[in-house]
């Protein structure tokens, strides 16, 4: 059973200034939800009802999105508007939170680390809120929590990307372990290669499913790419022992760390109706 999601939600979110310079970037909203929102809620549909998230410093939005707001509560209570807080009031009802802070800026990796306190000593899903996801069925988190229970060793969530983009992603390679699921016991990993030295296209989204060893081994992980501790660099010492599994995910992803993905998850959202 996995019982708990990480949310690391400390970054700046440059690409986005001036809209991030006050607001997280975490809550920037696709059409009236934040991007957060929709991240709790895919793990609420794979039964996960813990969340933990890493904060850092200007991210309070964030605590005060996933608490009663008694003032606004009053106000439209008995009007129309009242059902519009339906969903965030069933999380909040549904789910516990809990907050630490990435004190200073040193990668993903070193963000999931900081988690540990939250997490303890079980395995755990890490979701990036920009990274959003939609599937027909199941959620992209309970496709992942099926394959960890087959194989009870790490899982990434992986897509293809077009080759010129995968200096964006950690890239895997792997020997196919089940066509039908698509899934792949990975060999290799790197953060964000050039073009010309990755290994395939084969991109690591913001989806990861980790065993609680991860926290050891991320003790140990020296800075990698962009002088950070990358989850990457960390998950290959486990990728050596035949321990992490990658998975091609049923569902559609949108980068909203970026401007385009942001508009084209908009649309897409408006689109649908939600
Ligand atoms: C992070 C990871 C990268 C992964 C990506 C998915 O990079 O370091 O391996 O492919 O998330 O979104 P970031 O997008 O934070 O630079």
């Amino acid at each position: 059973m996995i019982k708990k999601c990480l949310y690391p939600a400390a970054g700046y979110g440059t690409r986005f200034l001036p809209a991030t310079k006050a607001m997280p970037k975490e809550m920037l909203p696709i059409l009236t939800k934040p991007l957060i929102q929709y991240g709790v809620e895919e793990a609420v549909a794979a039964g996960i009802k813990t969340m933990a998230v890493i904060t850092g410093r200007g991210k309070r939005a964030i605590e005060d999105h996933f608490d009663i707001s008694y003032e606004l509560e009053h106000q439209i209570k008995g009007g129309s508007k009242e059902n519009l807080l339906n969903e965030i009031r069933s999380l909040i009802t549904q789910c516990t939170f809990s907050y630490t802070r990435q004190v200073e800026m040193k990668g993903l990796g070193h963000a999931i680390l900081t988690g540990e306190t939250l997490i303890g000593n079980e395995a755990f899903a890490v979701l990036l809120a920009d990274d959003l996801c939609t599937s027909q069925n199941d959620s992209v988190l309970k496709q992942m929590i099926e394959v960890y229970e087959k194989y009870q060793c790490s899982v990434v969530a992986i897509e293809e990307v077009p080759p010129d983009q995968t200096d964006k992603y950690g890239i895997i390679s792997g020997n196919l372990v089940d066509s039908t699921t698509d899934t792949y016991r990975v060999t290799d990993m790197v953060e964000k290669p050039d073009p010309k030295d990755a290994p395939t296209n084969m991109a690591i989204i913001g989806r990861y499913i980790l065993t609680p060893d991860i926290f050891n081994i991320l003790r140990k992980t020296k800075p990698g790419k962009g002088g950070e501790i990358q989850i990457t660099d960390a998950l290959l010492e486990q990728a050596k022992e035949g321990k992490v599994i990658a998975y091609k995910f049923k569902g559609k992803r949108f980068d909203c760390g970026s401007i385009d993905g942001f508009v084209e998850a908009t649309n897409y959202f408006y689109k649908k109706g939600i």
